[in-house]
């Protein structure tokens, strides 16, 4: 096996020795590891250099290269010689001297492949390889949770329910995506042709599924969407509730509402009663007698009302009762009448 000479017009007579010496080297017995690496952060390039004479870094060259031969970084003697290093990884390495790894930072998809570390020993009689090491690195990109949302709101009139659900940013390509029903005692999956894109320059997926499918209306359930990443690794968004239809559908009432009401049906109540009482009174003793007619508890006039109330003090208790049952109902607005 041999090496293509990749290195440019630079090249100095130590990288052909370089290159003529790592050409000698066998491959066959080389270590392969797996490296794996997340989008845009770092990855590691081991060596595993087990350093059994105890070499100093002054009596070593050691360099990394990509499969396609170009050199992500070279020490020499113990200095960093950037001459040889393709311009695409200036800036994005840095050697550990402890581990022997070279961190490769900003990682991109394209990245991903195998990578080779060689250590040289300076003797007398020129370079010699010592040790080398290959190492696949795989990047690998998290997908966003799964979400969920609705295309329209069919549920109050079908009994169909139209959804989108996407994720987002990924990498590799998820296998599929499903949605996933669950009631209280049944749980069924929905498959759907999960679309995808991929952006053409960190190559990230992004993938979505639009589907409609009947929902049964007599009971609670839960609605699930499931990215399927590998044969036993998933990601499933929030659960999506849909809550059993009532008997009679209507819209809700607010609370409030419903005691306003209880509010006025009650004073009407009331207040009539309070009247036929007065009327029958009024025919036996003559006197003041249509206070529920006089209605406007607000400010000044309510003052009013309370001196009226002190001048009648026979009738009093009717007629607070019915007074303060009436001052909630002050939008009923009745012109009061002065004593
Ligand atoms: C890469 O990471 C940096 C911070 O470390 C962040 O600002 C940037 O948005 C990330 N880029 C992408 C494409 O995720
Ligand atoms: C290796 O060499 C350094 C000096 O070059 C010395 O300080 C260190 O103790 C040596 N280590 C071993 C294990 O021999
Ligand atoms: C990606 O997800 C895995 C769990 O599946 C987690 O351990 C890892 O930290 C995540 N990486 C990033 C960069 O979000
Ligand atoms: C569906 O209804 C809910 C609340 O009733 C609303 O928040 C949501 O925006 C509606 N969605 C669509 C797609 O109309
Ligand atoms: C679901 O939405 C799609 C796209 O908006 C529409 O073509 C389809 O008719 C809808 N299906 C139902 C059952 O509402
Ligand atoms: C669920 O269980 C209830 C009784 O607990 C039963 O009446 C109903 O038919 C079941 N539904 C399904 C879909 O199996
Ligand atoms: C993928 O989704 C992200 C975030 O929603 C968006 O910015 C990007 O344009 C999408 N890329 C593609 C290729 O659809
Ligand atoms: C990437 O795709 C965009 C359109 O989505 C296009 O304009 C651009 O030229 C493409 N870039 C490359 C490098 O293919
Ligand atoms: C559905 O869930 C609501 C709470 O969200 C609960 O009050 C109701 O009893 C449930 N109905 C059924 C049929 O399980």
């Amino acid at each position: 096996m041999r090496f293509k000479c990749t290195m440019g017009l630079q090249n100095t007579l130590i990288v052909m020795a370089l290159l003529l010496s790592v050409s000698t080297v066998p491959f066959s017995g080389a270590a392969s590891l797996k490296s794996h690496a997340f989008f845009n952060e770092t990855g590691e390039l081991p060596c595993h250099f087990p350093n059994t004479q105890n070499l100093s870094l002054d009596e070593l060259v050691i360099f990394w290269q990509d499969q396609n031969k170009l050199v992500l970084y070279e020490l020499f003697k113990g200095q960093e010689k950037p001459n040889n290093v393709h311009p695409k990884y200036i800036g994005r390495t840095s050697f550990d001297q402890d581990s022997w790894t070279l961190r490769l930072h900003n990682v991109q998809i394209k990245d991903t492949g195998s990578y080779q570390c060689f250590i040289h020993h300076r003797r007398s009689q020129g370079l010699v390889s010592i040790h080398q090491m290959s190492s696949d690195l795989i990047v690998l990109a998290n997908f966003s949770q799964p979400e969920i949302s609705l295309i329209a709101n069919q549920t109050e009139k079908s009994n169909i329910i139209n959804l989108t659900c996407s994720s987002t940013q990924g990498y590799p390509e998820p296998q599929s995506m499903y949605v996933k029903l669950n009631t209280k005692n049944s749980t069924s999956n929905y498959d759907a042709v999960m679309k995808k894109s991929q952006n053409n320059i960190t190559e990230l997926y992004n993938v979505s599924i639009s589907m409609s499918f009947p929902i049964p209306p007599e009971t609670n359930v839960t609605i699930f969407c499931v990215l399927q990443l590998e044969p036993t690794k998933i990601l499933s968004s929030p659960p999506y509730n849909i809550d059993a239809k009532s008997p009679v559908p209507s819209p809700p009432v607010p609370d409030h509402i419903l005691w306003i009401a209880a509010l006025l049906v009650t004073v009407v109540i009331v207040c009539g009663m309070v009247f036929l009482t007065l009327k029958k009174r009024k025919t036996k003793q003559p006197g003041p007698s249509n206070e529920c007619e006089i209605i406007k508890v607000e400010g000044k006039e309510s003052k009013q009302t309370e001196k009226r109330v002190e001048l009648q003090e026979p009738e009093r208790s009717d007629k607070v009762q019915c007074d303060v049952n009436i001052s909630t109902t002050a939008s009923d607005n009745k012109s009061a009448t002065d004593f």
